[in-house]
């Protein structure tokens, strides 16, 4: 169920790269993959996500904010009757928490219990791990009747704590990236692509 890397982008594409990259915001360095690539390849995940949980109900949980635009469109393409709810969270550096890497806490919970249910943990970026880590734990101890992980991006590189990753639109490399519902300091979250962003490019 793993889904490709970054796919060729063929010259065949509504836009080239080089046309959206040049008509990007100040930061923006490049696009990795078009907003038409980031929609086919949800079709095809909303496919895999379809097969496995044929004939049953699915519980889509997103995780505030970056996971509401990759979630909604999901949403829109599976066929299955879908319920879906959302929790926010909050993550501590490692000097506010006194050293101690990747502590998360929950600073809204979901509206429903999820008992009995199929869920789906949908994410926007699995990166080390350790939100993935805290969320799974904490909804597996609510006893779901099954509980699987579904992110747009992975960026398996960079893991530090395993987490089974179910269904996974795009690997990518080692760089920061923005939009699709992920941020740079609140920002781009709405641009349709998946950019790379350098921040070095905002200063004056
Ligand atoms: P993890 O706990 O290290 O896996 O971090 C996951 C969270 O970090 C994501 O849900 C994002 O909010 C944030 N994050 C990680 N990488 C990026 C990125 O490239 N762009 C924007 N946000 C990111
Ligand atoms: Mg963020």
């Amino acid at each position: 169920m793993s889904g490709p890397s970054a796919p060729e982008v063929k010259m065949t594409d509504r836009k080239s790269i080089a046309e959206i990259s040049s008509s990007l915001p100040p930061g923006i360095e490049r696009v990795f993959f078009t907003e038409e690539q980031v929609d086919a390849r949800i079709a095809e995940v909303a496919g895999e996500i379809g097969r496995k949980y044929d004939g049953r109900e699915l519980k889509l949980i997103g995780v505030l904010k970056g996971s509401v635009f990759f979630l909604t469109a999901l949403a829109r393409k599976l066929t299955m009757p879908v319920k879906i709810d959302f929790l926010g969270i909050s993550s501590f550096s490692a000097p506010a928490a006194g050293g101690a890497p990747g502590l998360v806490r929950i600073s809204k919970d979901l509206d429903e219990p999820i008992q009995d249910e199929d869920v789906l943990l949908v994410e926007d970026i699995v990166d080390t791990g350790f939100t993935t880590r805290y969320l799974l734990h904490t909804l597996a101890g609510r006893g779901p009747r099954s509980l699987g992980i579904c992110t747009l991006l992975d960026r398996n590189v960079r893991r530090i704590v395993q987490v089974p990753v179910d269904f996974r639109c795009f690997e990518i490399p080692d760089v920061f990236v923005v939009g699709c519902g992920l941020d740079y300091k609140q920002l781009y979250r709405n641009l349709g692509c998946v950019a790379l962003m350098n921040p070095g490019k905002l200063e004056p």
